[in-house]
C-alpha cells in the first residue's frame, strides 16, 4: 500500500466482465478460470459493481448487528456465493523491465487473482486496494484475467457494519505501469505554522532501483495549483543506497525539505491546494519517474481540551457518510460522491466521518479540493462479536493491517484531520496494537476510537486508543456534564460525538438543544449526525422500482427499515430535518440583546465578506425589510450594531435576519440562503378574523378529538414490534400506546373531553390523566373537501417542524401546497407549530377556510392521509390518498426525540398530565 494513486500511465480494466456465480468456493472448477465464458451460466456484469444488484441470482442482505449467518468466527455459511469474474486485456507496450501491477480497488469480501490460469495472490481487505505485481506473469498480446470473489469470509466478522451485505468487485480495477526505477511511495508532510504564518514541506520518498549505486537523487518542487507558478526553488536530496555499511542504511530513499514557504494555509473554509512535483533522478541527472501530489498546508493539534486546525478551534459540523447509491449500491462513482458533497455543503455540513471504512481515494481528493474535515475510519467492525475478536490473536494482523494500510494510503490528504480505528468492535489489545503503529508512523493527526471511552469512561478511559472523547448518542445533559468537567479541569480531551441525532424517519429531535450546550461549555466541538443518506435499494429486476429496505429482498434475519436513517433520501432529496441541520450548522448567528443586533461569525478563519444580509420585520400582516449594513465580524468573534428598525413593543411581531451568498460557489447559486435567525417580540399578535362561519360543505367531517399520530420511528419500530419489545430495541413508547389503546380506542374513552361551539367558534378542552402521560398528540381532526389544495399560515415554516425540531423553522407568513409524505416508511409528517392562523385555499374558486386561534398558538397539519392510513402502510409506495384532506389541529404534539437510537424527547417536549385547550374561530 502506497500513497501513489491512479496515474496517467495506468490502464483501466473497468467495464463489462464475464461473470459466473457458484454456491461455494469449492464448486469453482478450474476451467472457470480460463475456459470458455460463452457457456450457460455466464452473465455479463459491470465492474465496478455489486453483483448483488446485477441480476445474477444473489441479492443484498441487511443486518445491523447480527451476522447474516451462524458463527462463531471463523465459521462460514454452507452456501457462500462465489463469483468468478473474467476478462482479457492486451499487454501494454512497455519499456524493458518496467513494472506492471494489477490493482483491485475493493472486493467484497475476499478475492483471489489468477492471470492466464496462474495463481497471483489473495486479498482480504474489502475497502482498500490490493496490488499485485505481475511483471513476470504478463505475456505479450492477449492475457486472461480471472478474479474469484467470495461473499463471506473470516473477515466478514470484522466487516459487520450496519449496512447491506453486498458482494463483488465494487471498486475500480486497473493496471499500473511503472518504470523499472521508480518512486514506490511518497509521503508528504505539509505543515503550516500559525505563529510564523509560513508553511513547510517534508517529502519522504522511497524508491525501487535496479542499480543500487550512489548518485540517485530526489527533487521536490512546489507550485501554486491554479497558476503552476513555483512557490520556492526546488529542493533536492540524495537517495540513500548504502545498505552495506552496518547501521547506516535506512531505506532506498530520502527526505526533501522546504521550509519557510510563503503559502496560504489549507482549511475546510479556504481549501488552498498546491502541487508538489517529486522527481527521481538517476546518477546521470535524468528524471526517470515523477509523482505529482496535491498538498494543503495545515496543522492539526490537540491543545488541552481543544482540537485546533492551524491554531484555531473549529466546529465539527458533521455527518456520518456511507457509500450508497440506490441503484449502484456501494459501487459509487466520483460523480455520486461529489453530488453528496454538494448537497452537504448546501446545508452547511463541513465535516464527515467515513463511516465505517475508507472510501475510494477520490473521495478524499474531493474533500481536499472542496473543503471538508474528515475522520478517516478503518474498515473494522466486529459488532456481533464485540468483546471477542478485539483480543483474539488470530485477528491481530487484520486489525493492524487495516488501520496501517489506510494511514499509508491517505496520509497525504489535508482533509483527513483524525484517524479512526474503526467502529463498534469492543476495546482490546488489537486496538492498542494498531494505535501504537499509527502513533509512531503518522503522529501528525490525533486518534479516534469510540469504544475505548465507552468502556473505560469519558474522563480518563482508553487513552492509548483515542485522543478525543467521541461517544455515540449521549443525552444533552451528559454532554453538558462533560463540558462542566472540562471547565473544572477534571477532563482534558476534546469532545466530538462520533454519532448523534439519529435521522431515522421523522427525527432529529433536540438538535438545537445539543448545539446550545456545545456553544456554552469548553471542550465541546460538535459531532457527526447519524447518518447522511437512507440506504434504500432498487431491485435489480427493473420492473420493481421500490426502494427496498431489510427483508424486502427475502433476506433473513434482517433489521427492516433501520437502514433508512438518513438526513436525505436514497436519491439525495433532503428530508425536512435538513432545515434544522442547516440552521444549527450555520456559519453566522444573529440575535437581539439590549436594543442591539449582535452578529457572531462562527467560522474559524474566514470573514463574512462572501455573504450579504437582509432583515425583515412582520407583524403577521405587513412586512418591512432592508439590507443589513456595516457588519464586519472577524472569525470566532461577535459584534453589535444598532437595530435596523425600532421594534414596536406594543404590537408584537418578528424580526428575521437572513444571510445569502453574494456569488455562486461550487455548491450553490448566488443568493443561496446560508443562515438565518429570528427575534420574536413577545406581545401577542391580534387576531384578524372577520369572515363568516363555514357552512358550505367545505368541512366534510369533524372536529373529532384525536390523540394518535402515525408513530414515527423514534416512537418505536412498527415493522419490528415484537422483536423490539422482546429485545428492548428502540423506543418502547409505541408499544405502550398500543397497550393503552391510543391507536384504537375512542379518545373520549381515554380522557375527559369537552367541546363548546357556536357558529364560527370552537373550544375544546382535554384533560389527560396521570397514567396517560407521554401521548402522541392532543387535538382534533377534520376532513376537508380536497379541492382545498393550498395552505397559508402565520407560524413556523416553511417546512414541517415539531416541538423539539423547530428552531430552524422561522415564524412568518407562509404559503405552500399540500406536503407529500417524505419518508420511506410512512409515518407522521407535515406538522407546523406555533401557528396563529391557517387558511386552506381552493385556488380554482378562490375560497378560503380560515382557522385562527382565540387563545394560544396551535399546531396543524393538512395532509392526504389519516394517521391510521399512514400507520398501516409499511412502504411509501403502499400509501393511498384519502378522499378528503385531513386537517389536524393540536393543542400539544409530542416532540420527536431520538428514541430509535438514543434518548427519548426531553421532558418539556412530552405531553404531561393536566388540561389542554384548543380554541379558535373557523370562518371563510
Ligand atoms: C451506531 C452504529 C452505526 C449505526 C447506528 C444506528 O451504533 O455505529 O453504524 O448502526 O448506530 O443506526
Ligand atoms: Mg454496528
Amino acid at each position: 500500500m502506497t500513497t501513489r494513486g491512479v496515474e496517467a500511465s495506468d490502464i483501466t480494466l473497468d467495464g463489462t466482465w464475464s461473470f459466473r456465480l457458484f454456491d461455494t468456493p469449492d464448486d469453482v472448477p478450474v476451467d472457470a478460470l480460463n475456459g470458455d465464458t460463452d457457456a450457460v451460466g455466464w452473465h455479463e456484469v459491470a465492474v465496478p459493481g455489486n453483483w448483488t444488484l446485477q441480476g445474477v441470482g444473489d441479492l443484498p442482505h441487511y443486518t445491523n448487528i447480527v451476522m447474516p449467518f451462524d458463527g462463531p468466527p471463523p465459521i462460514l455459511p454452507a452456501r457462500n456465493p462465489t463469483g468468478v469474474y473474467r476478462r482479457s486485456f492486451v499487454a501494454p507496450e512497455r519499456a524493458d523491465s518496467s513494472c506492471i501491477r494489477i490493482c483491485v480497488g475493493g472486493a467484497d469480501s475476499v478475492h483471489v487473482v489468477y492471470l492466464n490460469g496462474q495463481f497471483i495472490g489473495y486479498g482480504t481487505d474489502a475497502r482498500l486496494d490490493s496490488v499485485y505485481d505481475v511483471t513476470d506473469q504478463v505475456r505479450d498480446g492477449e492475457n486472461e484475467l480471472a478474479i474469484v470473489v467470495v461473499r463471506f469470509s473470516a473477515h466478514s466478522y470484522i466487516e459487520d457494519q450496519d449496512a447491506w451485505w453486498m458482494a463483488g468487485l465494487h471498486r475500480p480495477v486497473h493496471l499500473m505501469i511503472r518504470p523499472a526505477d521508480r518512486l514506490e511511495d511518497v509521503r508528504v508532510e505539509a505543515d503550516w505554522d500559525p505563529t510564523a504564518g509560513t508553511g513547510s514541506l517534508h517529502v519522504r520518498a522511497v524508491a525501487a532501483l535496479e542499480r543500487l549505486e550512489a548518485g540517485w537523487s530526489l527533487r521536490a518542487t512546489i507550485r501554486d495549483a491554479a497558476t503552476s507558478v513555483a512557490v520556492a526553488h526546488p529542493a533536492t536530496a540524495p537517495v540513500d543506497v548504502d545498505h552495506t555499511t552496518t547501521y547506516q542504511f535506512t531505506d532506498v530513499g530520502g527526505t526533501v525539505s522546504l521550509d519557510a514557504l510563503a503559502v496560504e494555509p489549507w482549511s475546510a473554509e479556504s481549501p488552498t491546494l498546491y502541487t508538489c512535483v517529486i522527481d527521481l533522478l538517476n546518477p546521470e541527472g535524468d528524471v526517470v519517474d515523477t509523482v505529482t501530489q496535491r498538498v494543503g498546508f495545515r496543522r492539526v493539534v490537540i491543545d488541552g481540551p481543544d482540537l485546533l486546525v492551524n491554531g484555531q478551534r473549529v466546529w465539527i459540523h458533521g455527518v456520518n457518510r456511507h457509500d450508497h447509491h440506490p441503484d449502484r449500491g456501494t459501487a459509487v462513482t466520483v460523480d455520486d460522491m461529489r453530488a453528496d458533497l454538494v448537497q452537504m455543503r448546501r446545508h452547511n455540513i463541513t465535516a464527515i466521518r467515513t463511516a465505517h471504512y475508507p472510501n475510494r481515494p477520490e473521495f478524499l481528493d474531493l474533500c481536499d479540493e472542496l473543503g471538508f474535515y474528515v475522520v478517516d475510519e478503518a474498515d473494522i467492525e466486529s459488532h456481533a462479536y464485540n468483546w471477542h475478536l478485539c483480543d483474539r490473536p488470530e485477528y491481530r494482523e487484520a486489525w493492524v493491517e487495516r488501520v496501517a494500510r489506510m494511514v499509508q494510503r491517505d496520509r497525504n490528504h489535508p482533509s483527513v484531520i483524525i484517524w479512526s480505528l474503526g467502529n463498534e468492535s469492543g476495546y482490546g489489545a488489537n486496538h492498542d496494537a494498531a494505535a501504537a503503529w499509527v502513533r509512531r508512523s503518522e503522529p501528525t493527526r490525533p486518534l479516534h476510537y469510540e469504544d475505548a471511552t465507552r468502556t473505560q469512561g469519558w474522563i480518563d478511559g482508553g487513552r492509548q486508543a483515542t485522543d478525543v472523547v467521541c461517544p455515540m448518542y449521549p443525552t444533552v445533559p451528559e454532554v453538558a456534564d462533560y463540558g462542566r468537567a472540562v471547565a473544572d479541569g477534571r477532563a482534558d480531551r476534546p469532545f466530538i460525538m462520533c454519532e448523534y441525532s439519529h435521522a431515522m424517519g421523522n427525527a432529529n429531535g433536540s438538535l438545537a438543544d445539543y448545539w446550545d450546550v456545545i456553544h456554552s461549555y469548553p471542550g465541546l466541538q460538535g459531532g457527526f449526525i447519524w447518518e447522511w443518506k437512507d440506504h434504500g435499494l432498487r431491485h435489480p429486476d427493473a420492473a420493481d422500482r421500490r426502494l427496498h429496505y431489510g427483508g424486502m429482498f427475502g433476506d433473513n434475519p434482517h433489521d427492516g427499515n433501520f437502514i433508512a436513517d438518513g438526513l436525505v433520501s436514497s436519491d439525495l432529496t433532503p428530508h425536512p430535518a435538513m432545515t434544522e441541520v442547516s440552521w444549527v450548522y450555520r456559519p453566522v448567528a444573529t440575535w437581539v440583546e439590549d436594543g442591539h443586533l449582535f452578529v457572531e461569525n462562527r467560522r474559524s478563519f474566514a470573514s463574512l465578506d462572501d455573504l450579504y444580509a437582509r432583515w425583515v420585520f412582520t407583524d403577521g400582516d405587513t412586512e418591512i425589510s432592508g439590507d443589513l449594513e456595516g457588519v464586519d465580524v472577524p472569525p470566532g468573534e461577535y459584534r453589535s450594531i444598532p437595530l435596523p428598525i425600532a421594534l414596536p413593543q406594543d404590537l408584537g411581531g418578528v424580526l428575521t435576519v437572513r444571510w445569502y451568498l453574494r456569488d455562486a460557489r461550487w455548491f450553490a447559486e448566488a443568493d443561496h440562503l446560508v443562515a438565518w435567525d429570528q427575534y420574536i417580540v413577545e406581545s401577542p399578535i391580534d387576531g384578524r378574523s372577520t369572515g363568516a362561519p363555514v357552512a358550505d360543505g367545505a368541512i366534510v367531517a369533524g372536529p373529532m378529538p384525536q390523540l394518535w399520530r402515525a408513530a414515527v420511528d423514534n416512537d418505536g419500530f412498527k415493522l419490528m414490534l415484537e422483536w423490539a419489545a422482546a429485545e428492548s430495541k428502540g423506543s418502547q413508547r409505541l408499544h405502550k400506546w398500543l397497550q393503552q389503546g391510543i391507536d384504537s380506542m375512542a379518545p373520549t374513552d381515554l380522557i375527559e373531553y369537552d367541546r363548546e361551539f357556536q357558529p364560527g367558534h370552537e373550544s375544546h378542552t382535554f384533560t389527560i390523566p396521570n397514567d396517560l402521560v407521554g401521548l402522541p398528540r392532543v387535538g382534533v381532526r377534520y376532513e376537508i373537501d380536497p379541492r382545498f389544495t393550498r395552505m397559508r399560515w402565520f407560524g413556523r415554516g416553511p417546512g414541517e417542524n415539531y416541538a423539539d425540531r423547530k428552531r430552524g423553522s422561522m415564524i412568518g407568513l407562509w404559503e405552500a401546497g399540500i406536503d407529500t409524505q417524505p419518508y420511506l416508511v410512512p409515518q407522521e409528517y407535515g406538522l407546523r407549530t406555533d401557528v396563529r392562523w391557517v387558511e386552506l385555499i381552493d385556488p380554482a374558486k378562490g375560497d378560503r377556510l380560515r382557522i385562527e386561534t382565540s387563545g394560544e398558538p396551535f399546531s396543524f397539519s393538512a395532509v392526504r392521509h389519516t394517521a391510521e392510513e399512514l400507520y398501516n402502510s409499511s412502504h411509501e409506495t403502499e400509501l393511498t390518498e384519502h378522499p378528503h384532506l385531513i386537517l389536524s389541529l393540536d393543542a400539544a404534539h409530542r416532540g420527536l426525540g431520538n428514541g430509535a437510537c438514543g434518548p427519548e424527547p426531553h421532558e418539556e417536549y412530552e405531553i404531561g398530565p393536566g388540561t389542554y385547550t384548543l380554541a379558535y374561530t373557523i370562518t371563510r
